[in-house]
């Protein structure tokens, strides 16, 4: 599996037959090496939830790779209202699909679309493919669920927001490090704008000094895993 981070919480991941998108924010994301022009291949996309700095460019990428949108029964909902394919899950709620297997995970945050309707709960992803678990906390707060989640998956590498303000901040995502036990933690949704700016250095050693790796990430970079 290859995971390209795109920046800001997006991330790409390549697998051996199919790409996947995880919060396909690129148009208007600052953070972003790419235009949505330059992407060429997109399956699936996985939608944590409806924010714009989420939501992204589902529609264009959906539209025209003919991609299947994995989201929260609600958000699935209205996207499918477009005519675009949908998969609809809900929290706790896993499924097999032909490249592997996607659960929702809960997530403490809320969930709008960009033109502001209220499309239910957000969610977490956990992502196994290739041999490999992903988990992608959305955007969220601290929770003691996340020792759950931590328990019943092998975390291979897990994407923290860490940017304070709306979801974590770097303190919290550490103890969220702690709780979810993953072999990497990857600082993500921070200095992405100027009110989720965060010393990710600082992260680090504070993920370090409780004997965990942290693997920071710069937009465009990627992990080969
Ligand atoms: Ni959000
Ligand atoms: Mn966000």
């Amino acid at each position: 599996m290859k995971i390209i981070f795109h920046g800001h919480s997006c991330l790409e991941l390549q697998l051996k037959e199919d790409t996947l998108f995880i919060d396909p924010f690129i148009t208007g994301n600052p953070s972003a090496k790419i235009t949505k022009d330059d992407i060429k291949k997109c399956d699936y996309i996985i939608l944590t939830h409806g924010h714009a700095d989420h939501y992204g460019d589902t529609d264009f990428l959906a539209k025209k790779f003919d991609a299947t949108v994995l989201a929260t029964f609600e958000l699935a909902v209205y996207i499918a209202k477009k005519g675009i394919k949908t998969h609809e899950l809900n929290l706790g709620g896993g499924f097999n699909f032909p490249f592997g297997r996607v659960k929702l995970t809960l997530a403490h945050h809320s969930s709008s679309t960009p033109d502001g309707t209220y499309v239910g709960e957000p969610a977490g992803v956990v992502v196994t493919a290739d041999e490999k678990t992903i988990y992608h906390a959305g955007d969220t707060s601290l929770f003691e669920g996340m020792k759950i989640i931590g328990d019943t998956n092998k975390i291979d590498y897990a994407f923290l927001p860490i940017g304070d303000n709306y979801t974590m901040g770097i303190d919290d995502a550490v103890k969220a490090t702690e709780l979810l036990n993953p072999e990497y933690v990857v600082p993500v949704h921070y200095n992405t704008f100027d009110l989720i700016k965060a010393d990710v250095e600082q992260f680090k050693r504070k993920v370090e000094s409780i004997g965990k790796k942290c693997l920071i990430v710069k937009p465009g970079e990627s992990i080969d895993c």
